[in-house]
């Protein structure tokens, strides 16, 4: 084996249960865009499970991008392009931009619309002018009725875990740009850009599924 493939230990934990979100919320057909794919893992979990769908990686970090190109290698699937780059604090994204993976044409888009966008453990390891560009690129990319899909840990109000207060103030350290996002403040910016909240769906560990729709 090759290899550039890295380990995130918590996409072994984080995959079973959400994929069984997944499968509930997301529009049958159509090309699903991950945003931060990481290191490629949730990918190729995900894509076989989830056919008729698509499953198209994106990764700003090009260590990460080698990591998913790996995972792929190893663990092919027909419905798993590899990974293009993409800021989300950019605008135009990369793929508006017409940058594709290279086993993606432009007929695959035609054919399959990206229909729903995934981003799973991001917003709180970024500044905040990230989720407001996830946000911005989810309304220009997004047909009407389709999905953004978001995961991981949350402040609510009162009512935050322990756990992610001190996951919160570990992440403040590591950097003051990050930290554990108030799920209220994300729902607003959500719905400035015309995303409506749909679901919010406990998941181990503390952590959050939340589900909007353009
Ligand atoms: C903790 S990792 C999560 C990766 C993967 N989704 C997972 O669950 O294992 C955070 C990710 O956010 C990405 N990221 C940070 N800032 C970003 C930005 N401005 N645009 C796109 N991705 C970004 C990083 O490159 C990294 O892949």
């Amino acid at each position: 084996m090759s290899d550039r493939r890295l380990n995130a230990p918590a996409t072994e934990r984080n995959s079973e249960p959400i994929l069984a979100v997944l499968q509930r919320v997301l529009p049958p057909t159509g090309t699903i865009l991950e945003i931060a794919s990481g290191t490629g893992q949730h990918g190729i979990f995900f894509a076989p499970r989830l056919q008729p769908r698509k499953w198209l990686c994106s990764e700003n970090n090009p260590e990460l991008r080698l990591s998913i190109a790996a995972w792929q290698d190893d663990q092919p699937s027909a419905n798993l392009y590899g990974a293009i780059a993409l800021d989300v604090c950019e605008n135009p994204w990369s793929i508006e931009r017409g940058e594709l993976p290279d086993n993606m044409t432009t007929d695959d888009l035609v054919t399959d619309p990206i229909t729903a966008i995934v981003n799973i453990n991001m917003i709180h390891i970024s500044p905040w002018q990230a989720c407001l560009g996830l946000m911005a690129g989810a309304k220009r990319i997004l047909p009407p009725g389709g999905i953004l899909y978001l995961y991981g840990p949350f402040k609510q109000k009162d009512q935050t875990a322990p756990s992610n207060l001190a996951f919160d103030r570990s992440l403040r350290e590591s950097n003051p740009a990050w930290g554990v996002r108030e799920l209220d403040e994300v729902i607003l910016v959500a719905e400035s850009y015309d995303l409506k909240l749909l679901e919010v769906v406990p998941m181990p560990a503390n952590n959050l599924s939340v589900i909007f729709q353009m």
